[in-house]
């Protein structure tokens, strides 16, 4: 086992998040995603059922929110095909079901994600209490569907990743996909990463954040929050 001589490290817990693994990589930041895809999935589908099919801007505010949370749920799930599957299926065959099943959930929710995207497009073209169900559906099977995958990643697939991947590889894996962000996507993330989370959580990132990482946080966070304020109404 390639992990088995490196010590547990803290993990967090997030609002709901199925599980807390113990074992030696740090999930912290995978926690945070999944936290920032159920947290906005769900205010998405709340918004687009009480916007006001004249308020055009706001429609066009949520449609990009949606593209941007869809943005970083495709670079989690892309990292997840590219590495983590690949290196789990070599490491651990007696896991194969569990490991194929995790895969096919992120087809099923390209699914969602597509329609979500069109669904959204014609809407923000031409608002319509038709579109809004169709976008509302959309959107609802989308977060019923990923939420059952986090789940499942969370309960079995992050058990497989602290017993056959290492903390080297796991720090390798961030780095690859902090690359794909750029500075500018990379200022939008920690801003969409550290918003709403619970007292105790903030406390855990102060203690371990990179100190450029809390810093960032800290220059953007009013901004941010005043976007989500208008976002969410
Ligand atoms: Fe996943």
């Amino acid at each position: 086992m390639p992990t088995a001589h490196h010590p547990d490290v803290p993990q967090i817990r997030l609002p709901g998040q199925a599980a807390a693994v113990p074992g030696p990589l740090d999930m912290t930041n995978m926690y945070l995603a999944h936290f920032g895809f159920r947290r906005d999935l769900g205010r998405l589908l709340t918004a687009v059922c009480q916007v006001r099919l004249d308020d055009r801007r706001r429609i066009r505010a949520l449609a990009e929110h949606l593209a941007w949370v869809l943005l970083v749920l495709h670079h989690h799930h892309t990292a997840e095909d590219k590495t983590v599957w690949p290196r789990l299926r070599e490491r651990a065959p007696e896991a194969i079901e569990t490991i194929d099943a995790l895969e096919a959930e992120h087809q099923e929710a390209d699914r969602w994600i597509r329609e979500s995207e069109s669904a959204f497009a014609a809407f923000d073209r031409a608002p319509t209490e038709e579109g809004r169900t169709r976008l509302a559906t959309a959107l609802r099977s989308l977060a019923d569907t990923l939420g059952a995958h986090l789940a499942h990643e969370e309960t079995e697939g992050i058990p497989l990743m602290m017993a056959h991947i290492t903390p080297e590889e796991d720090a390798q894996g961030h780095k690859d996909i902090q690359k794909e962000y750029g500075l500018t996507g990379m200022i939008k993330l920690v801003a969409w990463i550290t918003f709403d989370l619970p007292p105790e959580v903030e406390e855990h990132l102060r203690r371990s954040a990179p100190k450029e990482l809390a810093l960032l946080g800290k220059l953007v966070k009013g901004r941010y929050r005043r976007r989500m304020a208008y976002l969410w109404g």
